[in-house]
């Protein structure tokens, strides 16, 4: 049986991944004092000012243990020179891994759905949702993907050395967003869309960590420069299966909307 040590297993992703990889049939682990030889390890820590310093301590803990392979949860945009704090760790990270030569996966997914559960409420009160997007599209993937192609990349052949930029089956609009809620809820909701300087209050002073309001700041303006319009099909080759699209995300989400 194939032993997986899943880091972040109790995240989003990973809540996900680890269901995967017991209905795979692997034997899934969470505590890194659990490692031993021959393990493939997944690679996830919560965004925030330690997550280098975690994540390159799981990388560096696999290593000394002889772990067979491991899968780093990245983004679309990882870059140690990125303006966007969470990106500049992720390339920082990923930096890292490529020096220690282990045999590894990059998994970099485009903005999640889940993302949108944040003004889930906001939207079912007003009908509105509002974004600083300039109407352009962003090729967003629902987070049972990222997991699917995690559990594949942990435990399917051929993928080691490879980087794989994750998302849905196409890139989507607010506006389309907005219409795909609308169609599952039963109830009108349009897409609002801000300007920076409208958006800027939403992000600095909704009480966030000021690294993650100037992140979420950052993932807008890449949007709004069309840095997320390209959909890839990297989730249907590492899973066989096409990507969920929006409107499957939303009726799953119908009630946290209506
Ligand atoms: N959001 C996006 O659009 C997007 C896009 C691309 C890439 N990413 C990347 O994806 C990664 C995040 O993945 P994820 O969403 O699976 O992680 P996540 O939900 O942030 O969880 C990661 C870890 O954070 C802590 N945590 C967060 N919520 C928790 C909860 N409700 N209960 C208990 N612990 C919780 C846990 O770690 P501890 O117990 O160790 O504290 C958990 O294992 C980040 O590296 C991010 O940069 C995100």
């Amino acid at each position: 049986m194939t032993r997986v040590l899943v880091t972040g297993a109790a995240g989003r992703v990973g809540t996900h991944l680890v269901r995967e990889l017991r209905a795979r049939g692997a034997e899934v682990h969470t505590a890194v004092e659990d490692m031993r030889p021959g393990d493939r390890v997944y690679v996830c820590a919560a965004d925030g000012p330690e997550k280098v310093a975690r994540e390159t301590a799981v990388i560096d803990a696999a290593t000394r243990a002889g772990a067979e392979r491991i899968v780093k949860l990245s983004a679309m945009h990882a870059d140690p020179a990125s303006a966007l704090p969470a990106f500049t760790w992720h390339g920082q990270i990923e930096d890292h891994l490529r020096k220690t030569e282990m045999p590894a996966v990059i998994l970099r997914p485009a903005f999640f759905m889940a993302n949108l559960l944040m003004v889930a409420e906001g939207v079912a009160h007003t009908g509105l949702l509002p974004a600083p997007t300039a109407g352009r599209r962003v090729a967003m993937i629902d987070i049972r993907d990222v997991a699917a192609g995690a559990a594949a990349a942990l435990l399917d052949e051929g993928h080691e050395g490879q980087a794989y930029d994750l998302t849905g089956p196409s890139a989507v609009t607010f506006a389309d967003v907005a219409a795909a809620i609308a169609d599952a809820t039963g109830r009108p909701v349009r897409a609002l869309d801000l300007t920076e300087e409208q958006a800027r209050p939403r992000f600095e002073g909704a009480g966030l960590p000021d690294w993650l309001a100037a992140h979420l700041a950052g993932v807008f303006a890449l949007i709004r420069a069309g840095g997320f319009e390209h959909a890839t099909g990297h989730v249907e080759a590492l899973t066989g299966r096409p990507a969920r699209d929006i409107g499957a995300f939303a009726r799953e989400h119908a009630a946290a909307f209506a």
